[in-house]
């Protein structure tokens, strides 16, 4: 225990300070320090590679549950110290959807990544992301176009904005991101590839709670009716791989059986249900190589997604 005691400490920002006593309080063993400014996080991260350490980055809004843990968990295991930000990204929301009402618990999310291993918190105001006068965006073309790209316009330009500046701010060797948001994957990738940025990218499977229901920040949202009616997405998700499993090459039927399913639940309001190339998002006639199903819908007001990889036959 009091090796992990001075771990922390070395990993925090103040190590050249004598390891206080109350370190040793149970809660303290656990809770990894915040940090507000790029220049904080910077300090931090470049005193963990003086110690020979790697840098592990894990992108979050915050309203963390099992699913960020698990990215927490997969950075801890393989780097040495592991950031993780927790920033409600102002640019990726539209203009009528949930930036105001979007959960913050930060409190409750640092405690959740200290468990997990995480060595620090950047949680930085708005105003140290996009200062006044901030003026640069990212444009991804291709992947980011259909899908997501189409539902919800610019959405993409603010997420690879801002993960391209915490690429830069953590400096980071490793990021990890959830399957669950499959395109914005993608996405990452291709801004990483196209602009030489000198990370790897780690995608973690998707974590279900035991229902099947895929976790999300905006799961809190959903009344108990409305989560019992969102149930059919993982539903539907699930025969459509069985039925690929089962020998169906026919991606046409793939996506009746897919969206089929689907409109058993009149309450659950699809935007797109579709079986696509994992790679381009693009539909084939045939399963003929990797593949992925995909579902974006509403809830009431609560927009769901989820996708499942379907499995090319031999
Ligand atoms: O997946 C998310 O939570 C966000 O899109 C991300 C990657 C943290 C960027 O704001």
């Amino acid at each position: 225990m009091y090796a992990a005691v001075k771990r922390r400490w070395r990993n925090s920002p103040r190590p050249w300070m004598p390891l206080p006593k109350t370190l040793f309080a149970k809660h303290a063993l656990n809770t990894p320090p915040i940090v507000r400014s790029v220049a904080e996080l910077r300090t931090a991260v470049a005193a963990a590679r003086r110690a020979g350490k790697k840098i592990g980055l894990v992108p979050t809004m915050g309203a963390l549950h099992a699913g960020h843990v698990s990215l927490v968990e997969a950075s801890a295991a393989e780097c040495g110290f592991t950031v993780v930000t927790v920033f409600v990204n102002p640019t990726q929301f539209g203009p009528k959807e949930d930036f105001s009402k979007y959960p913050r618990t930060l409190e409750a999310d640092v405690a959740a990544v200290g468990k997990a291993g995480a060595d620090l918190v950047f949680a930085p105001e708005p105003s140290e992301v996009y200062p006044a006068g901030y003026a640069t965006y990212v444009e991804i073309a291709g992947v980011a176009e259909p899908l997501e790209g189409e539902c919800r316009p610019g959405h993409f330009r603010g997420v690879a904005t801002v993960v391209l500046k915490l690429f830069q701010m953590a400096g980071a060797d490793v990021a990890y991101f959830g399957r669950k948001d499959y395109q914005q994957t993608l996405v990452v990738r291709q801004m990483v590839r196209d602009f030489d940025v000198p990370i790897e990218i780690r995608v973690q499977p998707t974590i279900r709670e035991a229902d099947g229901l895929a976790m999300s920040s905006r799961n809190v949202y959903l009344s108990a009716a409305q989560r019992q009616s969102a149930l059919v997405i993982s539903r539907a998700l699930s025969k459509t791989e069985a039925a690929a499993a089962a020998g169906e090459r026919d991606v046409w039927k793939l996506r009746d059986i897919l969206q089929t399913e689907l409109a058993t639940v009149p309450e659950v309001r699809v935007q797109y249900a579709v079986v696509a190339d994992a790679e381009t998002l693009r539909e084939p006639a045939v399963l003929d190589r990797p593949c992925v199903a995909l579902v974006a819908a509403f809830v009431g007001t609560t927009r769901l997604i989820d996708n499942l990889p379907l499995a090319p036959l031999k």
